[in-house]
């Protein structure tokens, strides 16, 4: 499985905050053109934190704009909403919502576009959410991998600077189900390939920042994943 991922965009207004991201149309088309033409992955993902102020008047021009430039992926693609994204509704009124799975090349990807936010920068699953995880698992044994923006990390860890205020609890439901990777953003200093007992953990370097990063994931069942990442000249 090839998944290309990009995350943190902040398509904002200038001078606002200091990762406000204006050249963000044009970083953009340079990034599609790239995963059309040299990654060609089986799927690309967009991991939240599209805008950088959601109660901005022009949020949804923004969101027409960014949609207009991922709809020239060639291949599939979904849009998860993070933290600085309006509310999962309106989100989904523009990038339409991932399917409950989405099975490509002999695995399974699980997008979890809900999860609220939660204070102090981090996010909560739901019980019937965790259950998504186990319904994924039944009757199939390839590849699982888990997508949201927020990272899932043991607490124990020092990369846990935001997190799931449940995270013991879905951690243990990847166990069960045996996700074998766990994609997320949110982190803007991002974090390398992490093991947790059967789980990858990793979450992708913010495209607001320079080197403005594409990752390319390349994932097989028992095998560690390999991410590489493109970046795109300034
Ligand atoms: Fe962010
Ligand atoms: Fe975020």
């Amino acid at each position: 499985m090839k998944i290309a991922a990009l995350s943190d965009i902040h398509f904002g207004t200038p001078g606002s905050e200091d990762w406000c991201y204006e050249a963000a149309p044009e970083k953009l088309r340079q990034a599609v053109s790239r995963i059309n033409r040299d990654l060609q992955p089986d799927v690309t993902l967009i991991l939240g934190d599209l805008l950088e102020d959601p109660g901005a008047k022009d949020a949804r021009a923004r969101m027409d704009t960014l949609y207009e430039i991922f709809s020239a992926l060639t291949g599939p693609w979904f849009a998860i909403r993070g933290n600085h994204d309006v509310p999962a509704e309106a989100f989904h009124a523009v990038f339409p919502p991932p399917p409950d799975f989405l099975d490509l090349a002999g695995g399974r990807l699980l997008a979890f576009p809900r999860d609220p936010d939660e204070p102090a920068y981090r996010s909560s699953r739901s019980p019937s959410e965790l259950k998504r995880l186990a319904k994924a698992r039944e009757n199939f044994s390839g590849p699982l991998v888990a997508v949201q923006h927020v990272p899932v990390v043991p607490p124990e860890l020092a990369l846990a600077r935001y997190n799931y205020i449940n995270a013991e609890e879905v951690l243990a439901a990847m166990q069960d189900a045996d996700v074998g990777l766990s994609l997320s953003g949110h982190d803007h200093k991002g974090f390398p390939l992490t093991r947790y007992e059967g789980t990858w953990l990793c979450a992708i370097p913010p495209f607001c920042q320079p080197p403005h990063a594409v990752a390319c994931i390349r994932y097989q069942l028992s095998e560690k994943p390999v991410v590489t990442v493109v970046a795109e000249r300034d």
